[in-house]
């Protein structure tokens, strides 16, 4: 089988080493890829969807898996499907899901799926209200797609106030901040939860945690995620069944319901309150990290996985993960989230790695060497027993990769070894 992975991340990076162990996968392409992809896979350089469709024609490509929410958001899955292609990932429509959070709300409100109490609205003086209705802290969200920085936790309510009229107006967060989401303040912790789906069936995979601020303690800014684990003590089986006969099976019936069958990977990012599961929002694609350390549990095979998801044959499938914990520590540029970092030099000994791997990011090639050149460089993911051994281990291999200016937090998976 041939694959191609859209998409230039650790995630996609994670995808492609999972696939590789698979006999049954023979070539790997990339579009775009990045400085490390082309030392498991090839990298082409195609933007756009049709072009790149037919570029899937003439390499007979069996199977195209799509990372990032953009091009899905955009429609990338609906162009492959007309050209008949296997595709994984989710339709257009069904993306909508990521890609509006007013529309995701309203969803979540329709199937009766616990969330936030709230309300989406364009109007300056129904969100006053709405905000003065409400206890501290608030939550603010930008409808659209905003890089993961469109949501805003007021501990005012003139703050509040000030940045609704301020995503209103377009100047925050462009058209995107168009339609703003007020919602209550939930406080638990927090919890990513994954399906694989195929319109009709669904796998839930290992809940993981992810580490969304910058600085250890959970400091500092909002970032992309500064690193995850999985399984995650903080889920028992009964926590599993509710997220599944709350969350994951409405969803599956309410997007059927508005022809729109869920295929991909549902994510749910989850508060969890006294032992019950609030729904923060969907994404409909791998979270980045938490793939990266999901991908390296997997026992079967990867590739069978996404093909059927991708082919509504997931019911066909018994899916295995190892017994093991997977810890990942991502190491960002010297001046991440806040601006693009001077390229360094990453230095790798590969002698000392083990109980684990790289993923890689943010990074160039050149002549040879290889280059920190994004936010997020790279993700040092260790394999154990334990979380604790599993921690151990990524923080030995986070030793042996470096370059100037890297950040990284020491306290990854905290949480769990309280
Ligand atoms: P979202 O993109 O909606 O997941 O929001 C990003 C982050 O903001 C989440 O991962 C939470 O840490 C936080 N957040 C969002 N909504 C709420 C809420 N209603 N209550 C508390 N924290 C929230
Ligand atoms: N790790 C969170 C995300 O991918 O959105």
């Amino acid at each position: 089988m041939n694959v191609l992975i859209i998409g230039s991340g650790a995630r996609e990076y994670s995808i492609a080493l999972a696939l590789k162990k698979d006999k049954n996968v023979k070539d790997i392409y990339f579009a775009p890829g990045n400085g490390a992809t082309t030392k498991i896979a090839k990298n082409i350089d195609i933007k756009d969807f049709n072009k790149l469709a037919e570029f899937a024609k003439e390499n007979s490509i069996d199977l195209t898996i799509v990372g990032p929410e953009q091009p899905l958001v955009d429609g990338i899955v609906d162009i492959f499907k007309k050209e008949g292609l296997v595709v994984f990932g989710s339709s257009k429509e069904a993306s909508k899901l990521e890609g509006s959070k007013a529309f995701m709300k309203n969803f979540l409100k329709d199937n009766l799926i616990p969330t936030a109490k709230y309300i989406e609205s364009s109007n300056i003086n129904e969100i006053n209200n709405f905000i003065d209705s409400l206890s501290l802290p608030i939550v603010v969200k930008a409808d659209g797609l905003c890089a993961g920085k469109g949501v805003i936790i007021a501990k005012s309510k003139a703050e509040a106030k000030e940045v609704s009229k301020d995503m209103l107006s377009g100047n925050s967060f462009g058209d995107a901040g168009k339609k703003v989401i007020i919602e209550e303040f939930l406080d638990g912790y927090e919890l990513s939860v994954f399906a694989i789906c195929d319109g009709e069936n669904y796998k839930i995979l290992p809940a993981a945690q992810d580490h969304k601020r910058l600085l250890d303690n959970d400091d500092g800014p909002n970032t992309g995620g500064m690193g995850a684990y999985a399984p995650t003590p903080l889920i028992d089986d009964e926590l599993y069944k509710k997220i599944e006969d709350r969350v994951v099976k409405p969803t599956m019936s309410g997007m059927q319901k508005i022809n729109a069958p869920f295929e991909g990977v549902l994510f749910i990012g989850l508060m969890i309150i006294n032992n019950e599961p609030y729904t923060l929002e969907f994404n409909v694609r791998f979270g980045d990290p938490e793939c990266e350390i999901l991908m390296p549990l997997l026992k079967s095979s990867a590739s069978e996985l996404f093909y059927k998801g991708a082919t509504k044959k997931l019911n066909e499938l018994n899916i295995e993960f190892l017994d093991k914990v997977a810890v990942g520590v991502v190491k960002a540029s010297r001046d991440y989230p806040y601006k693009s970092s001077k390229a360094s030099e990453i230095f790798i000994d590969e002698s000392k790695i083990r109980n684990g791997h790289i993923s890689f990011a943010g990074v160039t090639q050149k002549d040879g060497k290889l280059y920190a050149t994004g936010g997020r460089v790279l993700i040092c993911i260790g394999i154990g027993n334990s979380v604790k051994e599993a921690r151990d281990n990524a923080y030995e291999i986070a030793k042996y990769v470096t370059f100037e200016g890297e950040q990284l937090r020491s306290d990854i998976a905290y949480q769990a070894i309280k």
